[in-house]
């Protein structure tokens, strides 16, 4: 094997990052929603962790239909997050501590309150008519058949100038026309605006969206169902890998930004697209192909989709990882049975910090944070509002950060916007930094590791038991440094052997000795157990 020369510690790339939901993370001034300067008054807290980065849902200005996600002035943040000053004050004191900050950035649509969507709507002539996608009924209503991701017809007629305008999601997000350079080019200058103040990057939102067919051809149904609308002509248009192009040279004039998108597909976990949007090191830095979320927990179905994702990573491109996010239930809730949820928390938090690729670690994760119940008096999220009964909607992932036992588990002075979680008197940050055992010391352990060991942040994946009897093993090799890790995703004792590697001196484990040393053959594996040795 050649020797190869390791690459210079490149943040987004070999870090750990943490997704922070704005409004759950931590209330400043007591009206019950989070804000920046409770991101930064918790700053220490992630800097223990060991973070290397922040990625926040959107905090910009907007009428909160789908509470940040439909923006109606991006050069705004949303006073209910705080000022201008407290965005700077947040980038000059995470970078302080060698935190970097990755803002959401929404180029699919807009609020319907945004002043281009107003002009806009004003007339067919306005100059801004064709910023967003308008287009004549035929006779029996609609342009065609589109729909959206929230249900009913993607388009949604104006009374005044007779057309449709289209939306990908609630009629209160009309969707941006990325056919028209005026646009973009308007758009890119939003963009430029984040990167002079200084954010490090842009988790890019439903990027596959933003190019619609030109043609406005039907969309096909899957089994010639009409509710499984196949979104061929509304996603994944070839002429949106260009845009993302652009914008990666944008962002590329700049020091050591990163854009990682978020690739939707139907069904869900689709790599091949995912990594298409990644072009070879001229598209994203990195996307979300969510499929490690979609997975049975089987250690063989684990293995399989890693395995297949990083097939499709380009020579240039680089994998991220993610167990969880502000759309989705809490991971810890996906694993199936009652029963040592814990434990299964801990094996798929392994995987996810030892994988080849930038780890995501969602709010609350580290505390094996739950869904919460909400009642139907308490639902916020516009999806939830309309599915109930049947889709109570995303609002269960979105509870209040659980910070300690006191009110609100120390959330907020006031009346949180969601309620906390009934389980936080005891599943919080305060004891369980006190518990040895406990996830969050285990994510803290972990992340250490990742920080310590160029072979978990640069080296070679390399498959030892691909998922056989409940086992994954697998080595990370970057020159002489080996690491060996391996988890057993079942209840029950397993006995390995590793042709590949003789012994292994224990770096962390759930159930053996620091620095003790094994000998890889006939080696019994404990239920759950997690082992990181170095080879
Ligand atoms: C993305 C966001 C989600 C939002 C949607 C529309 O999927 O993650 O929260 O509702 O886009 O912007």
């Amino acid at each position: 094997m050649e020797h190869q020369q390791p690459e210079p510690w490149i943040w987004w790339k070999h870090g750990v990052i943490y997704h922070i939901y704005p409004r759950s993370f931590m209330d400043s001034n007591g009206d019950g929603v989070g804000d920046i300067q409770g991101i930064i008054s918790k700053l220490n807290y992630l800097s223990d962790l060991g973070v290397d980065g922040i990625w926040l849902s959107p905090v910009f200005l907007s009428p909160m239909v789908d509470f940040g996600y439909d923006v109606s002035d991006y050069r705004e943040i949303d006073p209910v997050y705080g000022t201008m000053d407290d965005f700077k004050m947040l980038i000059d004191k995470a970078h302080g501590l060698g935190i970097r900050v990755i803002s959401d950035m929404i180029l699919n649509h807009t609020s319907d309150q945004h002043p281009w969507f107003l002009e806009s709507m004003a007339s067919k002539e306005n100059p801004k008519r064709n910023w967003y996608i308008w287009k004549d009924g035929n006779k029996s209503g609609p342009p065609n058949n589109w729909k959206t991701t929230v249900g009913g017809s993607a388009w949604e007629l104006d009374e005044t100038t007779g057309q449709y305008y289209c939306h990908s999601f609630f009629k209160e997000q009309p969707d941006l026309n990325w056919r028209n350079p005026a646009l973009s080019e308007a758009f890119f200058t939003e963009v430029k605006f984040w990167l002079d103040i200084g954010v490090d990057g842009f988790r890019l939102d439903v990027i596959n969206f933003i190019v619609k067919d030109k043609k406005f051809r039907n969309n096909p149904y899957f089994f010639g169902i009409p509710v499984f609308q196949r979104h061929i002509f509304t996603r994944n248009r070839p002429k949106s890998h260009k845009i993302v192009r652009e914008l990666r040279k944008l962002v590329d004039q700049y020091d050591n930004r990163v854009i990682v998108g978020e690739i939707y597909t139907l069904p869900p976990g689709n790599s091949k697209i995912a990594a298409s949007y990644l072009s070879n090191g001229s598209g994203m830095h990195m996307a979300f192909d969510f499929s490690l979320i979609f997975r049975h927990w089987s250690a063989r179905k684990y293995y399989e989709c890693i395995n297949d994702g990083y097939r499709y990573i380009p020579e240039k491109g680089w994998p991220c990882n993610v167990l969880s996010n502000h759309d989705l239930f809490r991971s810890i809730d996906r694993f199936p049975w009652r029963h040592n949820k814990v434990e299964k928390a801990k094996v798929a938090a392994a995987l996810l910090l030892t994988l080849k690729g930038t780890p995501f670690i969602y709010y609350g994760e580290e505390i094996g944070m739950r869904n919460a119940k909400i009642k139907y008096r308490d639902i916020q999220d516009p999806l939830g509002k309309r599915f109930w009964p049947f889709f109570s909607g995303r609002d269960k992932a979105r509870t209040p950060m659980q910070w300690n036992s006191g009110k609100n588990t120390g959330f907020t002075a006031g009346n949180p916007w969601l309620p906390v979680n009934a389980d936080a008197l005891k599943r919080n940050v305060e004891n369980q930094e006190k518990d040895k055992n406990s996830i969050l010391n285990f994510y803290r352990m972990l992340i250490k590791i990742h920080k310590s060991h160029i072979a978990l942040q640069q080296g070679r994946w390399v498959p030892l038991i691909a998922g056989q009897h409940g086992i994954l093993a697998f080595a990370r090799i970057h020159n002489e440094e080996r690491i060996v890790v391996v988890l057993n995703f079942t209840g029950r004792k397993k006995r390995i052997f590793l042709a590949e590697h003789n012994f292994g001196c224990v770096l962390f484990s759930t159930h053996r000795k620091y620095e003790e040393i094994f000998y890889f053959q006939n080696l019994w594996i404990f239920p759950f157990e997690v082992s990181v040795y170095k080879a």
